[in-house]
């Protein structure tokens, strides 16, 4: 079964060019010029012509940060894999990497096939999981190198949520030093909980019970600190570093430095700490619970800094770090304690959109913005060359991206299994036209057409950034 793609721009990483794209299977067949008598015969020959005149072809969005269905805050984020990665599909998005959770005392192979039972048969795109090391100790650390054998190449570590997910830095350390054997990436979750516990629970024996105390006890300051000191733990290891979710100008300022230094040292950010600030955390009625994730958003001066970190490669992947909770029933278990909040916010649908928007307004290229959502994303995790590129022999992941639509995001239209959106009423350019998932269209003509269960598991490689 043929497709050809025809009249559209193709943008890459490196470039944009109008180009024919023949797709054969589950694959990328080849590229042609428009208008040749190469790209005129696939024409006659393909089973189905999309027409992306006056349009972008572009890789699928890779999210390197979800959490579907994940335990956190006495209950589990509100999307599953079957919604969420057909929440995904919608967004342009045509492969997650979710967190497979090792709980205290278990096994970290025993999470990541916990994992495999709730995803596999119910995804609607390709996905491929990271490690939550939750519990370090020679099993665990032996176990790390069955998880890369078996494609799971990268572990994320807390320095946040004491009692829950935290690692001490000697355990953090010994982490390192085998991912520094394996070739594994530690990502990082650098806020110092430790610190932070003091100042919540302070705040709370005051009566300071609102969200937006959520934020003002997790100060970018100890953002800052601990993502120093990650990457001074890193330093000493010889480890690949990969700070996630990074929020603060203090804790890019490091990841900086560091990569100044030529120091194995990357980031990510997500749209939410581009486009909402702590002035969304202190809305009344409670409100403000619907934007209390961690780290939390941040005063507006630290988005400048952000975005000035994604023109400069600093920051050199956007991830959304999807967790939904509703805010009827979950975030709900935190009225008159902002501790209780469940931490995490939704955005797996929104982040081609979101960031297109940096386009729009003239702060990326659009070849950065494919850049940044899909191939360093591939090439960071190890999906390159199958994912994250318009190539032949590539996964036919493609995205028809209209740049000249408007839309308006909202909860009563988002696809999300969740009550509500942190962008309600914001009005965009540009949306997601078509998009193909290993060659079958799962979006177009403003419907869903795929199926749970056509998303595979994809064993990852390393990281193309080691040296
Ligand atoms: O608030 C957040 N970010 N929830 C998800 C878990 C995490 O730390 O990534
Ligand atoms: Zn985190
Ligand atoms: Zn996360």
């Amino acid at each position: 079964m043929s497709i050809l793609i025809r009249g559209g721009t193709v943008v890459s990483a490196t470039g944009s060019a109008l180009a024919d794209v023949l797709v054969d299977g589950e694959s990328i067949a080849a590229l042609a010029v428009p208008s040749t008598p190469l790209a005129e015969s696939w024409s006659a020959v393909a089973g189905t012509v999309i027409d992306a005149t006056g349009k972008y072809v572009i890789p699928g969005g890779i999210d390197v940060h979800t959490h579907m269905e994940l335990p956190f805050g006495g209950t589990f984020a509100s999307d599953t894999f079957e919604t969420g990665t057909r929440a995904a599909a919608w967004g342009g998005t045509t492969t997650v990497v979710d967190f497979a959770v090792q709980s205290k005392g278990a096994s970290l192979l025993a999470g990541i096939e916990a994992w495999h039972a709730k995803a596999e048969g119910n995804c609607a795109i390709d996905y491929g999981f990271h490690a939550i090391v939750s519990d370090v100790n020679e099993a665990a650390l032996k176990e790390m190198d069955a998880a890369v054998e078996a494609g799971v190449t990268s572990f994320k570590m807390f320095m946040a949520y004491p009692g829950v997910f935290y690692s001490t830095d000697g355990e953090i350390f010994l982490a390192m030093q085998k991912a520094r054997a394996n070739g594994a990436v530690i990502m990082m979750h650098a806020e110092n909980g430790i610190a932070i516990d003091q100042l919540v629970a302070q705040a709370l024996a005051e009566g300071r019970t609102d969200p937006v105390y959520h934020g003002l006890t997790r100060p970018p300051e100890l953002e800052g600190e601990a993502t120093s000191r990650a990457i001074q733990l890193a330093k000493v290891t010889g480890a690949p570093l990969y700070i996630v979710h990074l929020t603060a100008s203090q804790a890019l300022d490091a990841v900086t430095e560091a990569r100044d230094s030529g120091q194995n040292v990357f980031a990510e950010t997500c749209p939410q700490y581009l486009y909402l600030a702590l002035d969304d955390l202190a809305k009344p009625d409670f409100e403000g619970a619907k934007y209390v994730a961690s780290p939390p958003l941040r005063p507006r001066e630290h988005t400048e800094a952000l975005w000035k970190g994604l023109r400069t490669n600093d920051l050199s992947v956007i991830s959304t770090d999807h967790c939904p909770f509703c805010f009827k029933d979950q975030k709900e278990l935190g009225r008159g304690d902002f501790s209780k909040i469940p931490n995490g916010m939704p955005g797996v649908e929104h982040r081609m959109d979101l960031i297109y928007q940096g386009v729009a307004a003239g702060k990326i290229s659009k070849e950065r913005w494919v850049e940044l959502c899909s191939t360093t994303p591939a090439r960071m995790f190890g999906l390159y060359g199958r994912k994250g590129v318009i190539a032949p022999g590539a996964d036919a992941d493609i995205v028809v991206y209209d740049p000249d639509a408007h839309q308006t995001i909202s909860a009563a239209t988002h696809h999300m299994n969740v009550d509500y959106s942190a962008y309600e009423g914001m009005e965009i350019t540009g949306r997601v036209d078509t998009v193909l998932s290993r060659g079958s269209v799962v979006i177009s003509d403003g419907e869903f057409h795929g199926k749970a269960g056509h998303g595979r598991f994809v064993r990852r490689g390393l990281s193309q950034y080691l040296v």
